[in-house]
């Protein structure tokens, strides 16, 4: 339903003076999903999410909403379309002198809807927020998690069928940024809302995105379901990003116990990761049944992505070579990823 058509965006004119923000975006967001575009600052974030509304105007590319091309359209359509999209930002851009109730009518009262259908919408809107109790409050005397929900009953007050969010949660502590993500997760559930953010936070791609893609140097590296980046990230980028949230590194004083068991066996170290209906199984105990090998559990962890459970174990094998082999065939043959420590970064 949003589909970004190799997107270039080039700021400045002359050979010193340009920067080549985006460099040929190729994205497509299914209507009702939450996807994510995470990368470092300076990766062209912003610039790709102010292109979805034209808030920039992409040198070359197409944004299409529902098959019609933005770009393409004239000021007056492109002013129709434009309601159909609503956007929050870091820094919340509420207008300090007016109250909140005047902040979330300000894009109806510029549409010059009747005074009653305002007054029942933003009292819709606040409430479904939860600060229907602060209508008449001014946003300098809010918090940060509160203005922020000002902000998004604010871009809903058009009936966007997407809501664009820059680095929405990026000035808030955890439990805020939580909250501020469950209200987010009811905009896209029960009102059927897509959302397209964008962070630089990783536990807000794990929280709340179906999707996400791996912005760096202007251009999308990786991308896929969430818990596929999480479980198997291809980039060195992707796994900085994974890296963030799920420490999975080898403590150190693990670590010291590998060296010296390494000294007097045949050994192996191996990364198990399970997803799904395979973390339930008992695949360790069936692998040390049936094949002679000793495995030893030496750092693990078992979390949730997307409501999906996902294990990441570091196993110590001990036997020998052909047991060995057999025994990792076998986990492989059931559903786990299994890979040497050492190998590809992990
Ligand atoms: N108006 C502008 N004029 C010239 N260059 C710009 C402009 N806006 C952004 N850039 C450049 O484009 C590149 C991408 O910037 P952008 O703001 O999109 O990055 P970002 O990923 O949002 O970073 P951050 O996480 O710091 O917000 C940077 O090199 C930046 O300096
Ligand atoms: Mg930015």
């Amino acid at each position: 339903m949003l589909v970004l058509d190799d997107i270039h965006k080039v700021y400045g004119k002359g050979k010193d003076k340009k920067v080549e923000a985006l460099k040929g975006i190729n994205l497509r967001v299914e209507k009702g999903e939450i996807f994510g575009v995470v990368g470092y600052s300076g990766a062209g974030k912003s610039t790709l999410i102010r292109c979805v509304n034209l808030l920039e105007r992409p040198t070359s590319g197409k944004v299409l909403i529902n098959g019609v091309d933005l770009v393409a359209l004239p000021p007056k359509a492109l002013r129709q379309q434009r309601k159909k999209i609503g956007m929050i930002f870091q820094q919340f851009n509420l207008l300090q002198s007016k109250t909140i109730f005047q902040n979330v009518a300000m894009p109806l009262i510029l549409e010059h809807r009747p005074k009653q259908e305002i007054q029942a919408k933003v009292t819709e809107l606040l409430t479904f927020v939860g600060l229907e109790d602060r209508m008449n409050h001014y946003p300098g005397q809010l918090s940060g998690g509160q203005k922020q929900r000002v902000g998004i009953a604010r871009a809903l007050a058009t009936d966007p069928d997407i809501l664009l969010c820059d680095e929405a949660t990026s000035a808030l502590d955890p439990n805020t940024t939580e909250s501020v993500l469950d209200l987010l997760r009811k905009v896209r559930d029960e009102l059927g809302i897509t959302i397209l953010m964008i962070t630089h936070e990783m536990n807000v791609i794990r929280d709340i995105c179906d999707k996400v893609a791996v912005i760096e140097g202007g251009k999308i590296v990786e991308q896929g379901p969430v818990i596929d980046i999480f479980t198997e990230p291809k980039t060195q980028i992707a796994r900085s990003f994974v890296k963030t949230v799920l420490n999975d590194a080898i403590p150190r004083s693990v670590q010291r116990l590998i060296d010296e068991s390494s000294r007097n066996h045949p050994h192996g170290i191996y990364r198990i990761l399970f997803k799904g209906a395979s973390t339930n199984m008992p695949l360790l105990s069936n692998t040390a049944k049936h094949f002679d090998v000793d495995l030893n559990v030496l750092h693990g962890m078992v979390t949730e992505l997307q409501g999906i459970p996902f294990g990441n174990l570091l196993v110590e094998f001990k036997g020998s070579q052909s047991e060995m082999e057999k025994a990792i065939q076998y986990i492989r043959e059931n559903n786990a990823i299994i890979k040497e420590v050492g190998e590809d970064g992990i």
